[in-house]
């Protein structure tokens, strides 16, 4: 077998075999195939497609190109991920829900790349916080206190983190069968049993229509079941940023804020529908209704802010920035985006933002690029709000003024106001199971 047939083939259009895609996935984790091939064979699979067989060989291959974590000693893991987008705190907010309702959290969270943010990104936007502990330590903690979010330091699905870079540096990242393959292969090789996958969908999310979305769930869902993981997809809106903030220690706020029971509908809508899905796999409850006010209570009694603080100082945070948030180091200029119109937020494209807020320096335009933790950008207005002239749309957080003016006029031109009424739009979209 060599790797100049296997692109071939693909070139061509036609089915790989189980045999050659595990002969690409091991040769190119080792090294022996150079990132040039693999590029071509990533091209050719973006343009060509896969079967969901395929798809599913794949995924199988790059979970087990690494270790393949046991956590049967947890008893039930349910584990979350998202499909990417922006302002998406849910993890931050929704996992010390869960585990304070008795739900075992062990989650691995990835760094944001490009416009997207992440949440070992926002971790670390707390002092003190350490994502990369070992795995002695970790199963520790979720033994310890039921909860613990790392960042994906263990040698787990090494075939992804190098395909994933290889996709981002070619635009070959929004593509169902390649990210179908990187989140099974790592949510397989983590050791959950059961999966509440969020498939964002809209201008933010890497699928933009409903149709590829349902396709990418469907596909997710039948790897699910070959290796053994019920898996359940909620399809969520990502045509806006969600929530007021983006950009990391902002996000952070924001999620204290909401555990605090101070929580904007749209991230309360998305919150509610994953815990409650969480709660169903994890056998705390069959109704969905009844669940959602489980986790409704948990934020009232402070239970779910306790599971928080607790989580924080366990993995050496210092929570005295969590009960002050007011402590955090603040970005040097807040610059108002005003309103110069009347009318209706029509549109707020959610990638836009992303990419502001990346320019600002809250996100990494290449992987090495250091992140600037305190600058971001808070929404006042949404999509459906009212909104007259003078009146303030948004605020930028920057530590350099000339950048902050530079997103001051991007985000102005992004917001899309119209004369016209506008619909809220629907937070979640459908749930396939
Ligand atoms: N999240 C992942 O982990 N992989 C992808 O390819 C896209 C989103």
């Amino acid at each position: 077998m060599n790797i100049l047939d296997i692109i071939g083939k693909k070139r061509d259009g036609k089915s790989l075999t189980k045999e050659e895609i595990e002969f690409f996935v091991k040769e190119y984790t080792n090294g022996n195939i150079a990132d040039y091939q693999a590029s071509a064979l990533v091209m050719a699979i973006y343009i060509n497609g896969m079967t969901v067989e395929e798809t599913t060989n794949l995924s199988l291959a790059m979970a087990h190109s690494g270790d393949i974590l046991d956590l049967s000693m947890l008893g039930n893991v349910v584990d979350k991920h998202s499909t990417g987008g922006i302002g998406d705190k849910v993890t931050l907010i929704l996992m010390p829900i869960v585990a304070s309702l008795g739900v075992k959290v062990a989650k691995m969270s990835g760094r944001g790349l490009g416009f997207t943010g992440g949440t070992k990104d926002k971790l670390e936007a707390i002092p003190g916080y350490k994502t990369e502990i070992s795995i002695e330590e970790f199963i520790q903690n979720v033994q310890k206190i039921g909860i613990s979010l790392i960042g994906q330091t263990l040698n787990l699905a090494p075939a992804d983190k190098k395909l994933y870079a290889l996709r981002d540096a070619i635009n070959c990242t929004a593509n169902i069968p390649l990210i179908s393959s990187s989140i099974m292969s790592k949510k397989i090789a983590s050791g959950a049993n059961k999966l509440v996958l969020d498939v964002t969908c809209g201008s933010g999310a890497f699928m933009k229509n409903i149709e590829d979305a349902e396709k990418l769930s469907k596909t997710m869902i039948e790897i699910g079941k070959l290796a053994g993981k019920e898996t359940v997809c909620i399809i969520t809106n990502m045509d806006q940023p969600l929530g007021k903030m983006v950009g990391n220690t902002l996000e952070v706020i924001e999620a204290v804020d909401a555990l605090k029971g101070n929580m904007s509908e749209d991230v309360k809508n998305v919150v509610l529908e994953l815990g409650a899905y969480i709660l169903k796999l994890d056998g705390k409850g069959e109704n969905i209704e009844e669940n959602k006010k489980q986790i409704e209570e948990a934020i009232k009694t402070g239970k779910a802010y306790n599971k928080f603080l607790e989580l924080i100082q366990n993995q050496g945070g210092d929570i005295s920035y969590i009960e002050d948030t007011t402590k955090f180091e603040k970005a040097k200029y807040k610059i108002n985006v005003i309103s110069d119109k009347e009318g209706f937020i029509d549109k707020l494209n959610a990638e836009q933002v992303g990419k502001i807020a990346s320019y600002l320096g809250a996100g990494r335009i290449r992987k090495e690029d250091d992140i600037d933790y305190s600058v971001g950008i808070e929404l006042i207005k949404k999509v459906g709000d009212k909104v007259i002239k003078g009146e303030n749309l948004a605020i930028i957080y920057a530590n350099d003024e000339e950048k902050g003016e530079e997103a001051r006029k991007s985000l102005l031109e992004t917001y899309k106001i119209s004369e016209e009424k506008v619909e809220k739009i629907a937070d979640i979209l459908e749930i396939l199971e």
